[in-house]
């Protein structure tokens, strides 16, 4: 009598029916992070990892494919399939084992170091898909104020549009691309960004920012944000200017932890949809 109801119970029975099933899931999860370890990069998400990568890199592969991954006398890292689309495994046996019968050197040896280098140029090439860069990002938002970007830069919906909308820096830019733009602005200028001088028949000088420009019209933002479109048979020319409308010296002007908040600040900013990359007619 109590065996049968006993027999009965439903804990025993769903016991009986769970374990082979638990047994299954279990295979499954093991097999699956079976899978992951073989095809991602176990020291991915490590910013330790990232640095000694960066070391390695430095001294392996700099030489060939540039400083900064973007090429040199090899072809750039930025642009390549096999770092940008390809599953990590497939990056790391190309750095493992080179391209025969290229300038493509193997690197023989233990496979940490290959993923340190694996993580590091990932870290270049697809911004966004690091880890958090380390800062306290809410007094990055301070600087951020503080410092006057928001006055010429839009980020958390709102700012000037002086300058390049930074709302989705994080994912188009990496940190190192990012601080190069605060401290040294001059280095590398967007031509829609460009200041230019522009002269009309009558005698007038517009300053601002070319936005468009062809055979008939050229059209420019002043620098308080107004879209002006002149006819080409209105202006007798135009001169671009040679530096940044972005004062160089705002960056240099912060101490390292205010950059490094800063530069945490902006790691945040993600958002995957861009207002100017719909047309700058948005503005
Ligand atoms: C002596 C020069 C040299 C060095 C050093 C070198 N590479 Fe290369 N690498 C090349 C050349 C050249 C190619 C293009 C080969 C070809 O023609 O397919 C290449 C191709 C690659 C590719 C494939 C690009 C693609 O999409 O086809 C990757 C990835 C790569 N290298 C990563 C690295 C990494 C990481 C290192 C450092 C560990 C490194 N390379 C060191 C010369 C070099
Ligand atoms: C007077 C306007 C102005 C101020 C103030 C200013 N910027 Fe800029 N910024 C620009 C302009 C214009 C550009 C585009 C030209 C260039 O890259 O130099 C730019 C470019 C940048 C870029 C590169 C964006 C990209 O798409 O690659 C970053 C990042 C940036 N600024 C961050 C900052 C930060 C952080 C501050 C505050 C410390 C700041 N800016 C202050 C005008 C400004």
């Amino acid at each position: 009598m109590l065996s049968s109801r006993h027999a009965r119970s439903p804990f025993r029975n769903g016991k009986s029916r769970l374990r082979p099933l638990a047994a299954a899931l279990l295979a499954c999860v093991a097999a699956s992070a079976q899978v992951r370890s073989r095809a991602g990069n176990p020291v991915a998400a490590s910013p330790e990892a990232i640095a000694r990568g960066e070391k390695l890199y430095g001294s392996r592969c700099a030489v060939c494919h540039g400083r900064d991954g973007r090429g040199g006398e090899a072809p750039s890292l930025h642009k390549s399939r096999v770092v940008v689309l390809s599953p990590d495994r497939r990056f790391f046996e190309v750095v493992k084992s080179g391209i025969p019968g290229t300038e493509m050197p193997p690197l023989p040896g233990p496979d940490e170091p290959v993923w340190q280098i694996v993580a590091y140029v990932h870290s270049l090439a697809k911004p966004g898909m690091g880890p958090p860069v380390p800062g306290d990002a809410q007094a990055g938002r301070e600087v951020f104020t503080r410092a006057g970007c928001v006055r010429c830069h839009i980020a958390e919906g709102k700012g000037g549009v002086t300058g390049p909308d930074l709302s989705s820096i994080a994912i188009q830019s990496s940190t190192a691309e990012i601080r190069e733009s605060i401290l040294d602005p001059n280095a590398k200028v967007p031509p829609t960004f460009r200041e230019v001088s522009l002269r009309s028949r009558s005698g007038q000088t517009v300053k601002g920012m070319l936005k468009n420009d062809d055979n008939f019209s050229v059209q420019m933002m002043t620098l308080d944000g107004e879209l002006r479109t002149f006819l080409r048979s209105e202006i007798t020319g135009f001169q671009m200017e040679r530096e940044s409308l972005m004062p160089a010296g705002l960056g240099k002007g912060l101490t390292p932890e205010q950059l490094q908040n800063l530069l945490a600040f902006l790691d945040r900013q993600r958002a995957p949809f861009l207002k100017s990359q719909i047309g700058f007619q948005d503005y």
